[in-house]
């Protein structure tokens, strides 16, 4: 984990800075430790496992968590005296959200899709009749560094005060090595401004530009002798991720792109099986990737494989939702043994920036129960972008980024769905937010 810099907060109002002095978080009417399981990403029964406590507290010292359960055990040889209490009666505290797939930098918008998804067309249809990433490429490749920051920080803000304080962030609406490039600085402009936590991802191979149409190799071998140099040499990434997908990189192809990001010290992510079977799971085992993310297409014998390589399956319902797909089984892929977590895959195409809408999603439309959606959304998510030993769960010594929610239990968050029920964000010890 990089260290702390001199964040700034935009936007964000509160941001009181605690130096010196303990934070507690007192009285929780329920409080999600999400503690435990020696550092591994949770699957089967596991993926329960909330770490749950009635009436709990927690202690902040130096901007990490140093105790976090029952009241009683926690306060009793902490001298409260000096310290600043929040006082969480009647509420849900838990771990920030951790959003471990996103596109937050691209510019321009997509509304006009949405009348012609309610007209029958499918994602295929909407890129063929012009729209898709392709247009999003055009509106980012004329935006500025300065814009597109910007238009960065304010998203990461409205995410912020909907609890997420840890995200990855992809490339890939450059799809040109000095639109990739800008899209990647972009990113790392954002992680020194903003107090969220930011994975960079480079994903220039997320679609084959209009300059290479029919000649897909030739892209790809740009991305891997062209762009990924740059990218490694200026240490903009620190995951290499391709869509694998029919129209878009294949097996072989994605498979050439992922290992070359390799040997740069990229670890690989996947888009996986979204539209079609692409052996994308068996891709993401093989090659011993990190995550792969959709899977709403993949077979039983994928899954089974990735869950042999522990490699983490990314769900992302709003995906499903904003596309008119089918929703990945959820049930059935934890029943096969994977460690699953949610994203909100926040794009063009599927515009929310609302973990705990992603939560609703996934209990009432992939059969999760609200334990398992909010362990994937915490720990899970934190596993899935390598970040489980900073944050995800209240473990001592992890980073001190916890949320308060007006909501008296976990099961409220799915079950209330379509507002904001965080009203307290704190993120590495400060209140940003609240
Ligand atoms: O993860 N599927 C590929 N990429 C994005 C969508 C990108 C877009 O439509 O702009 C996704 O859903
Ligand atoms: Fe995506």
């Amino acid at each position: 984990m990089k260290a702390r810099r001199a964040h700034k907060i935009r936007q964000v109002r509160g941001g009181e800075s605690l130096e010196g002095r303990l934070l507690i978080i007192d009285n929780a009417s329920e409080l999600l430790t999400l503690k435990g399981n020696n550092g591994r990403p949770r699957k089967g029964e596991g993926m329960k496992d909330l770490g749950s406590v009635q009436n709990g507290a927690v202690v902040i010292e130096d901007g990490r968590i140093s105790k976090a359960g029952p009241k009683e055990e926690v306060l009793s040889d902490v001298d409260v005296e000096g310290a600043f209490v929040v006082d969480a009666s009647g509420k849900l505290v838990m771990p920030g959200f951790v959003d471990p797939h996103t596109h937050l930098v691209f510019a321009g918008s997509r509304e006009r899709e949405l009348s012609w998804k309610i007209e029958g067309a499918s994602y295929k249809d909407i890129a063929e009749r012009g729209g898709g990433i392709v247009s999003t490429m055009k509106a980012t490749r004329e935006a500025s560094h300065k814009y597109l920051f910007q238009l960065g920080i304010q998203r990461l803000d409205v995410m912020l005060r909907h609890g997420t304080t840890s995200l990855e962030i992809k490339s890939g609406y450059g799809l040109r090595t000095k639109d990739e490039i800008k899209i990647l600085e972009v990113i790392k402009s954002l992680s020194e401004e903003h107090r969220t936590d930011i994975s960079p991802t480079f994903l220039g191979a997320h679609a084959v530009p209009p300059e290479f149409k029919g000649n897909t190799d030739a892209y790809v071998d740009k991305v891997m002798k062209e762009m990924l140099p740059i990218v490694a040499d200026e240490e903009l990434a620190d995951f290499c991720d391709v869509f694998c997908e029919k129209g878009y990189f294949d097996e072989d192809q994605s498979r050439r792109i992922l290992d070359e990001g390799r040997t740069y010290g990229l670890i690989p992510k996947v888009h996986a099986d979204e539209l079609s079977d692409m052996r994308g799971a068996e891709l993401a085992a093989e090659i011993g990737a990190i995550s792969a993310d959709h899977l709403e297409k993949s077979s039983d014998a994928g899954i089974g494989r990735m869950a042999d390589r522990n490699v983490i399956g990314v769900l992302l319902p709003g995906t499903s939702f904003s596309t008119n797909l089918e929703y990945p089984n959820a049930k059935h892929i934890m029943d096969l043994g994977l460690p699953v977590a949610l994203a909100t895959d926040f794009n063009p195409n599927c515009w929310t920036k609302s973990m705990q809408f992603i939560v609703s999603l996934a209990c009432y439309k992939m059969g999760m129960f609200p334990s398992e959606a909010i362990v994937a959304s915490t720990i899970n998510a934190a596993h899935a972008i390598g970040k489980a030993s900073e944050v995800g769960s209240m473990e001592t010594g992890k980073l001190g980024d916890v949320i308060v929610l007006n909501i008296e239990n976990h099961e409220q968050i799915p079950y209330r769905f379509g507002f904001n029920h965080v009203e307290t964000v704190i993120k590495a010890g400060e209140i940003v937010h609240g």
